[in-house]
């Protein structure tokens, strides 16, 4: 039991990691790799001081975790524009011609998994995060370490080793046996199954205990390299070959075409093919090879203009209708939701499917009972097709709208010129319910743990009726819900009042007023700075501002002279909720510029300065271009702070900026 030995045996590991995950070249067997293994679990187990961040022994897993920290991405993620048919590459290859007529493309598998990004500092993983909001992603370096196809270390024989910190992002997934499997023993054990592999990989990968996660048996595939371009890499092939020799984990499956009717074929091969993979894929990413190319597509404001995302066709399956269920949304409005044969399509297994309102019924006559063909709008949502009449046993029943509202009996109204039939009592408990929902959710007053489970917990023992009672909750009284302990009760607490500093224009959003969403609580707060004066204004004026319509600006008003809604306002001014605006329009000093802000700033994350500028008359862009007026850097800013100087465009670092809005 040497030292010696030890150091021996991580190399021996970690080559036949490498060969198998990287090369795909397995140079051990299962049961040689398990017997160095535990050689090497034996010796760290009696010399714990020779345990080392990159023995493979860490892979194990093990290290609870109360929480994943939060953290700020050195570049942004960015999400791919999606392109469905050859007709839409087409139009992506003519957009890419105008700027550089000799591209050519890398054509990648698009993994059906989760965004992981990886950080090395001199050679060693130090960090692995999740997407999160493409901004900030959550820390989850223990779960990722139990990815064998995760390198812990990058060769040591490579240049790139002496860079000090390198950043590699890629797909982490669910091999579609290891989900079949994993889903086989959860309904054993009477679990909660997973819809889908992506699912299953993000639920693996979101552990708090990693030696759950290192059961899942998840992949890896890399597929870019932060800053290639200053390591001296100038295509995407490149990326793929050095991500390789690094020990990384590339999907062979790539291609280079010089033509998109090539790519096109390559996309119309795959839609049968994808089928016999170990692992799902939804599409193909087509990438235009070289850099230089790349930096002179540039960018819009949330994706490249070098790349896209071809997305397969939606999957066509048959099933049953057995019922149909009415949903009483938020407005009021009675949704039916037809009630399946389980199925499974374009990933995952649906049992439900919305049916949007009586006219639609009727018109593709979709009858309980009936065969019906099914598939995912957008791949995402499941919809009815058509139904299949000709398979009828003329048992089936023909749906008819309730008259009275399924949730509280207050009669049924269709409306003249509306789709939907509406239940109208505005204290309806489903309408209750769903405006509770929305009032808490991510863009509005973000009040983290208060899932629609602890809203019916909520409503069920009479804790709340509104969500301004949210306000007034007290915590012994929380404590008498089923389940709810002492540290889950004072987080929700917390939670609950913090939200209350989140300002007017998520407030706004927050309301519920129809036809206003996020975009245009912000347009109302930045108008008028605080409720009461929006409450006051009139229709007129409500209509000159931009953004504004007549449908929105009737509805505004009219949500203000409503007395039931003036109490609820009033209620949450009692619980002192904040109702003004964080910054309102003081001066348009950055009227005409457009502002490109890159690198991690002290006094702002991202989304607050970019709100900053916009409020004082400025565009921000996420791209450089000589258009930029001037770039604004903070700690660790990259590429973009390099070819601003190139173009000689002006740099501000965080103090100058301030400086400048004084
Ligand atoms: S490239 C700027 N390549 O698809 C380029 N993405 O919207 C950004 N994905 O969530 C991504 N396979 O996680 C790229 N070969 C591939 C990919 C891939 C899967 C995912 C990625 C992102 C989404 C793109």
């Amino acid at each position: 039991m040497s030292e010696q030995r030890l150091q021996e045996l991580k190399k021996i590991i970690e080559k036949a990691n490498y060969h198998y995950y990287g090369l795909d070249d397995p140079i051990l067997t299962d049961a040689e790799y398990d017997a160095y293994m535990r050689e090497l679990l034996a010796i760290e187990k009696s010399h714990p001081e020779w345990v080392t961040e990159d023995s493979p022994s860490q892979r194990v897993g093990g290290v609870v975790a109360s929480q994943f920290p939060k953290i700020r991405h050195p570049e942004p993620l960015l999400s791919l524009d999606n392109a469905f048919q050859a007709e839409d590459l087409k139009d992506f290859d003519r957009r890419v011609r105008a700027i550089a007529p000799d591209a050519e493309y890398v054509v990648e598998f698009k993994i059906d998994g989760l965004t992981v990004a990886l950080t090395y500092e001199n050679g060693l993983l130090i960090r692995g995060a999740t997407r999160g909001d493409g901004e900030v992603g959550e820390e989850i370096t223990a779960n990722v370490k139990t990815i064998r196809a995760v390198p812990l270390r990058i060769r040591e024989d490579h240049d790139i080793f002496n860079s000090s910190l390198l950043d590699v992002r890629g797909e982490g997934y669910m091999p579609k046996e290891s989900f079949l499997q994993l889903n086989a023993e959860r309904e054993e054990e009477g679990l909660s199954l997973f819809a889908n592999p992506r699912n299953a990989a993000a639920g693996s990968l979101r552990q708090q205990d990693s030696r759950i996660t290192a059961g899942r048996k998840l992949g890896y595939f890399s597929y870019q390299l932060i800053q290639a371009e200053n390591l001296g890499i100038r295509t995407q092939e490149e990326v793929l070959r050095v991500l390789k020799e690094l020990g990384f984990t590339v999907n062979p499956h790539y291609r280079v075409y010089k033509t998109i009717d090539q790519v096109i074929e390559y996309c119309g091969e795959m839609v049968e093919q994808r089928h016999s993979l170990p692992y799902e894929i939804d599409g193909l990413v087509i990438k235009v090879n070289h850099f230089a190319h790349q930096r002179e597509l540039g960018y819009t404001a949330k994706s490249p203009r070098w790349a896209i995302a071809y997305k397969f066709p939606a999957e066509q399956v048959e099933t049953e209708v057995r019922d149909i269920e009415i949903n009483v949304g938020r407005t009021g409005v009675l949704t039916p939701t037809a009630i399946l044969r389980d199925v499974f399509v374009a990933g995952s297994t649906v049992s439900r499917a919305t049916l949007h309102n009586l006219d639609n019924i009727r018109e593709k006559d979709i009858r309980i009972g009936d065969h019906v063909l099914l598939h995912k709008a957008g791949d995402v949502i499941p919809e009815i097709i058509k139904s299949l009449p000709e398979k009828r046993n003329g048992a089936e029943k023909i749906f008819e709208m309730p008259a009275q509202c399924p949730s509280c009996g207050s009669p049924v109204y269709r409306l003249e010129g509306e789709a939907a039939h509406r239940c109208l009592n505005i204290s309806c408990p489903s309408r209750q319910r769903e405006a509770i929902i929305h009032f808490v959710s991510r863009d509005a007053m973000n009040i983290e743990g208060l899932g629609p489970a602890v809203i019916n917990q909520l409503l069920e023992n009479h804790l709340i009726e509104d969500a301004a009672d949210l306000y007034f909750l007290e915590y012994e009284k929380l404590l008498t819900i089923e389940r709810m302990a002492h540290k889950s009760a004072q987080n929700l607490l917390q939670a609950i009042e913090a939200s209350k500093q989140r300002g007017l224009a998520p407030l706004i959003f927050a309301l519920g007023i129809r036809h206003v969403g996020v975009k245009v609580g912000k347009v109302l707060a930045n108008r008028y700075g605080a409720m009461e004066a929006l409450r006051n204004a009139g229709l007129e004026e409500l209509k000159e501002i931009g953004d504004i319509g007549e449908i929105m600006a009737k509805s505004i008003v009219s949500f203000f002279q409503d007395q039931a809604n003036l109490d609820f306002l009033d209620k949450l001014s009692r619980a002192n909720v904040k109702m003004t605006a964080e910054h309102t329009v003081t001066s348009q000093i950055l009227a005409g510029k457009s502002i490109v802000v890159t690198g991690t700033l002290k006094t702002w994350d991202r989304r607050e300065i970019e709100e900053l500028i916009e409020q004082l008359g400025g565009k921000s862009s996420s791209s450089v271009s000589k258009k930029t007026s001037f770039v604004v850097y903070g700690e660790s800013a990259g590429s973009k702070l390099t070819k601003a100087r190139e173009l000689g465009i002006p740099v501000f670092d965080e103090e100058e900026f301030k400086a400048m809005l004084k």
